[in-house]
């Protein structure tokens, strides 16, 4: 089936809760009605497009002149399974951390540190989202979905995506012309556990035996000391990247701010910490009208209460700036920023 509405209000639609219209928002149960849903409507073909799972990650500074297009394609289905792998497919409008749930119940590992993560399965290889020392990409084998273009079902493997640090083809070439409708996963039987990140290990250790139930519990306490509900304040989780450098800039800076965090990232490649960068440019817990810089995470920007997209984001072109003044690095957005 498919839904076509006009004018639709995206308040609820987007976990900053910010006010924005579309001019039509789209829902589709199948990749077929998709299809089904361009064949029969020539004008949708050629409107702007925005895909949008939960919405958990972009800022709506304008109304939406465009079609919004609104997956509900449901469903988790193990298709084999042997002693070490399970390979499982999950539908574009599965909330994420319902499909971690299923697969830590089962004894399904690999997704465990990406636990909580708001955001629907749609947006999981678009935007290989990454916590805990993990990044989605280590389990995707496979992204299905549909080019808008020549309405073709189409598949990639994994090495077809061009997975990078928040990043992939679907986010970059094939941006709104691909729409994923269902991925599938290759996750591990074995106990092999990824618990170097920060103080993860500890909080597991706190809970009891290492297994895949008690990392996402451990993962579940650690993100809700530092992150903020969006269900209960507006935001949409990490706001700006953490910016890659090469080696001498990062040994540069570290030798006037000897405690700033440094990760390696690739060769020749420093990943500077973007919240740390944030704190000492003294934006933590700062706000600029309706909108704030979180106070345990100044990665993260809220929502105080009733805050346009605009302000949102002028709060953004200030923390850009000042970072730049301070350690001449300049910040990336990682929130799709829709309307500008
Ligand atoms: N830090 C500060 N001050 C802050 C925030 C962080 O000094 O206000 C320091 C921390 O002390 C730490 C370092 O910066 O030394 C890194 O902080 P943290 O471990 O909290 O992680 P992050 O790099 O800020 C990334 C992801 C998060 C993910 C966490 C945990 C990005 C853009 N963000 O944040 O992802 O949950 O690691 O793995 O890569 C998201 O993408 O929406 C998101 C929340």
């Amino acid at each position: 089936m498919y839904h076509l509405q006009h004018d639709f209000p995206l308040k609820s639609n987007n976990t900053f809760g910010i006010s924005a219209n579309a001019k039509h928002y789209l829902t589709v149960d199948s990749p077929d009605d998709l299809i089904r849903f361009f064949k029969e409507n020539n004008p949708g073909k050629n409107e702007k497009r925005l895909f949008l799972g939960a919405g958990s990650n972009l800022l709506f500074i304008n109304n939406f002149d465009g079609i919004v297009i609104h997956p509900e394609i449901d469903g988790i289905h193990l298709i084999s399974e042997n002693p070490d792998v399970a390979v499982v497919e999950a539908g574009a409008g599965v909330v994420w951390d319902q499909f971690v749930e299923w697969c830590v119940e089962r004894g399904f590992g690999g997704v465990e540190n990406l636990s909580l993560i708001p955001g629907n399965v749609g947006a999981v290889p678009v935007q290989n989202i990454g916590a805990y020392g993990t990044e989605a990409e280590s389990v995707i084998a496979e992204v299905i979905g549909i080019n808008l273009d020549t309405l073709e079902i189409k598949s990639f493997n994994h090495s077809e995506c061009q997975f990078g640090y928040r990043t992939s083809l679907f986010k970059v070439e094939l941006k709104e012309r691909f729409m994923v409708t269902s991925v599938i996963f290759h996750l591990t039987k074995q106990t092999e556990f990824q618990l170097e990140y920060g103080a993860l290990k500890a909080e597991v250790c706190r809970l009891g035996e290492i297994n895949l139930q008690n990392i996402r519990n451990a993962v579940i306490s650690i993100r809700e000391s530092k992150l903020p509900d969006p269900a209960k304040v507006g935001n949409a989780g990490s706001f700006f990247k953490n910016p890659i450098v090469s080696e001498p800039i990062a040994t540069d800076l570290k030798k006037s701010y000897p405690d700033m965090p440094v990760y390696p990232a690739g060769e020749g490649l420093e990943k500077l910490a973007a919240g740390w960068l944030i704190e000492k440019a003294g934006w933590k817990g700062r706000s600029f009208g309706n909108a704030a810089v979180h106070d345990k995470q100044a990665l993260v920007i809220i929502n105080k209460g009733g805050a346009s997209g605009k302000e949102i984001f002028e709060l953004s072109e200030k923390i850009v700036n000042d970072v730049l003044q301070k350690f001449n690095i300049e910040l990336e957005r990682e929130v799709l920023v829709i309307g500008n």
